[in-house]
């Protein structure tokens, strides 16, 4: 019951601007630093399909995970402009380093000035509220990028649910590079990605939940289940965002009825848009036809 008033609370914030048209309708808005908001947009369309979306991927300048606060705050306030512009009522920043380093900062300051019909909403709050019941040990490990490790978000966020959680992180500076680049499963990229996730268990042999607290890695969820212990769960985001997304609409029908729902996706990059469109086909299975968006 506190969860469900404190998740509310959290995906209630603010207002925005007048800069946009208010009370515009349009599609919900999906933003990720590249390609991992898609494993987020892919639970999303298959819980509501009935909306209309509008994914933007800034491949141009991912990956986010190693850069400054203020960098990744920029870039994120410069995709939400643009998302708002394009009419989106409503934001998922489906990128952990965002939401970690940038949705606070625009929440309570940015969106009040820019569009305060409008919500920005993130991932880690609505993951960490269900994380927590997931454990039998208690002893949870996060996969993450440099900047959510360092953040600590995580940390913070779960004990606020789950005060007795052990929780034990590990930074996977090149999942993000490799991902991007295409060069995830290769007999390379597998190296770097298990010596990681050994790292993760020889911190505490307990966990028997792995959470992937970045959007890109359940790309590589298959490859980093089967090289941990059996009795290990690991457990992405996306699932989780979409049923608290749903739960979301109901409780804020204002902001429901302004949603389009025509089932129609539409994509933008910052960065090559016949190579996002490859990659991003195999990634959600459907045909891509993205525009380009210049930051
Ligand atoms: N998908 C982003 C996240 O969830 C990746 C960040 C990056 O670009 O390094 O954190």
């Amino acid at each position: 019951m506190v969860a469900v008033f404190i998740f509310i609370i959290s995906w209630t914030f603010v207002p925005s601007s007048k800069l946009m048209t208010m009370n515009s309708t349009g599609p919900i808005g999906v933003f990720d630093s590249g390609y991992g908001g898609l494993t987020v947009l892919k639970e999303i369309r298959n819980r509501l399909p009935q909306y209309d979306y509008l994914y933007l991927g800034d491949n141009a300048r991912s990956p986010y995970g190693n850069r400054s606060f203020d960098v990744v705050y920029e870039y994120t306030l410069e995709a939400v402009k643009e998302l708002f512009s394009r009419g989106c009522p409503l934001i998922i920043l489906a990128c952990n380093t965002a939401s970690a380093k940038a949705l606070r900062t625009i929440q309570q300051n940015d969106l009040p000035l820019l569009a305060p019909e409008n919500r920005v909403l993130g991932v880690i709050r609505p993951s960490t509220e269900v994380i927590g019941a997931l454990t039998k040990t208690g002893h949870v490990g996060v996969l993450a990028t440099e900047g959510t490790v360092r953040s600590e978000s995580y940390a913070i966020e779960l004990h606020k649910f789950s005060p007795d959680t052990r929780v034990v992180q590990q930074a996977c500076p090149m999942w993000v590079p490799l991902i991007e680049t295409g060069s995830h499963m290769t007999d390379a990229g597998k190296v770097f990605i298990k010596a990681d996730v050994d790292t993760l268990l020889r911190q505490d042999p307990k966990i028997d939940v792995i959470v992937l607290g970045c959007t890109h890695y359940p790309l590589i969820g298959d490859y980093i289940q089967s090289v941990v212990p059996e009795g290990i769960r690991v457990i992405a985001q996306g699932p989780i965002v979409a049923e608290k997304l749903e739960t979301y609409l109901k409780a804020h029908p204002e902001l429901e009825s302004r949603c389009l729902k025509n089932s129609k996706t539409h994509f933008l990059t910052s960065e090559n848009t016949e190579v996002f469109n490859r990659n991003a086909q195999g990634f959600l299975g459907i045909e891509i036809y993205s525009e380009h968006v210049h930051f």
